[in-house]
């Protein structure tokens, strides 16, 4: 059961780097800004000491001025993911209202990668209001509110563009529930506001009942996004996976890893037609980065996610394994969950329960 979530995380031949179950598989390594580094080297520690068979590629994603004057992803980076297809990454600072947009946003975009998975389940060891969490967010990622249309008219007044499509509604509705049929879930929840966002909103929701169609043998339900919140802190058990526009997912997700024990503990990937990247969905923690205090456990799940996409499974179980232990155990948790571990002491743990 602890596992199953993340067993079939990703459907078969999303990405064409799924295809090897053997040899060494090189990956794209993008350590990230303030504590991504140390997670970064966490992860590399165990998955060494686990013998995982995975090369690193390692690329620097600081903003870099274009010819044209625009920030944006170096082209080491962007050459390597195309590469490889497949990467690791930690996370990236990100200027608030000025200065360049969303290095985050524009991997998402140059790779396109259009699903955004994120699995919160309840983890032995971990205590927190609800003890049998067990959902799949699933968000839209490339469109939406985060388009990044934004103008200002006049002085005073701005307008932002929120950009729904059927391609793009359509493929993260298929892709929710070809997930759901290949981890054996029951039901898929389309999460919307077609209510007052008739027309785009509206459009999703039409795009996930047709695909519904094509899925008999999963539930289909659809359900407003303020009634969602509300019933998933009354009793997260009512939902299995839930599929939804781009700034529903963001917020929705967060609040579902608060259920779980926060943002430390929460893996995600970013899966596309060419190529998946797998990040933890914490920020860049500037209040604790450089201090061995950072928690790297949400970047070595997604980490382990990435081995199930890889179809690494033995790997990816073995690893899991230890460092489900190490939380169940409690004793090097750190500062996050309540204890009083180092970023290393934690690492060294999971690295002594692989044998
Ligand atoms: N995916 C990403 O790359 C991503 C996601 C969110 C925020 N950011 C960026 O990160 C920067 C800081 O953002 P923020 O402060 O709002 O959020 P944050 O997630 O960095 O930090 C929020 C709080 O959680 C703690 N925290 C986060 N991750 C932790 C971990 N692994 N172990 C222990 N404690 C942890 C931090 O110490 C802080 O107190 C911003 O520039 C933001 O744009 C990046």
């Amino acid at each position: 059961m602890a596992s199953r979530i993340i067993r079939k995380i990703v459907p078969a031949g999303r990405a064409g780097s799924a295809a090897y179950s053997t040899g060494v598989r090189r990956v794209t390594l993008i350590p990230g800004h303030g504590i991504g580094p140390e997670i970064t080297v966490a992860v590399q520690k165990i998955f060494e000491a686990a013998k995982v068979p995975i090369e690193w590629d390692e690329v620097d994603v600081t903003a870099v001025r274009g010819p044209d004057g625009k920030f944006g992803i170096p082209q080491k980076a962007i050459d390597s993911v195309n590469t490889n297809k497949i990467g690791l990454k930690g996370p990236l600072m990100t200027p608030v209202g000025k200065g360049y947009r969303s290095l985050n946003l524009a991997l998402r975009k140059e790779f396109d990668l259009y699903a955004n998975v994120r699995p919160c389940k309840s983890l032995d060891g971990i205590k927190t209001l609800y003890d049998d969490v067990d959902v799949v967010t699933i968000r839209e990622n490339t469109e939406g509110e985060y388009s990044g249309i934004e103008h200002e008219i006049v002085d005073g007044v701005v307008q932002s563009i929120k950009l729904i499509t059927e391609e793009a509604s359509k493929r993260v509705a298929e892709f929710a529930f070809q997930f759901a049929t290949e981890n054996n879930r029951k039901k898929v929840t389309a999460v919307h506001k077609a209510n007052i966002m008739r027309m785009s909103d509206g459009l999703f929701l039409r795009c996930c009942r047709d695909v519904a169609t094509k899925y008999p043998d999963i539930k289909f339900e659809e359900r407003y996004l303020d009634t969602v919140c509300l019933n998933m802190v009354q009793d997260p058990s009512k939902f299995d996976v839930l599929v939804m526009p781009n700034l529903y997912g963001d917020i929705m997700s967060d609040m579902c890893s608060g259920l779980v024990g926060g943002l430390g503990l929460t893996p995600s990937g970013n899966i596309g037609k060419n190529g998946a990247l797998f990040e933890s969905v914490h920020g860049t923690a500037p209040d604790i980065a450089g201090k061995d205090l950072a928690n790297p456990t949400a970047l070595l799940l997604s980490a382990i996610m990435m081995l199930r996409h890889l179809q690494l499974n033995e790997h990816a179980d073995r690893v899991q394994n230890a460092c489900y232990e190490v939380l169940r155990e409690g004793k090097a948790l750190t500062g996050d969950l309540g204890g009083t571990g180092k970023c290393s002491d934690y690492t060294n743990a999971v690295i002594s329960k692989l044998n």
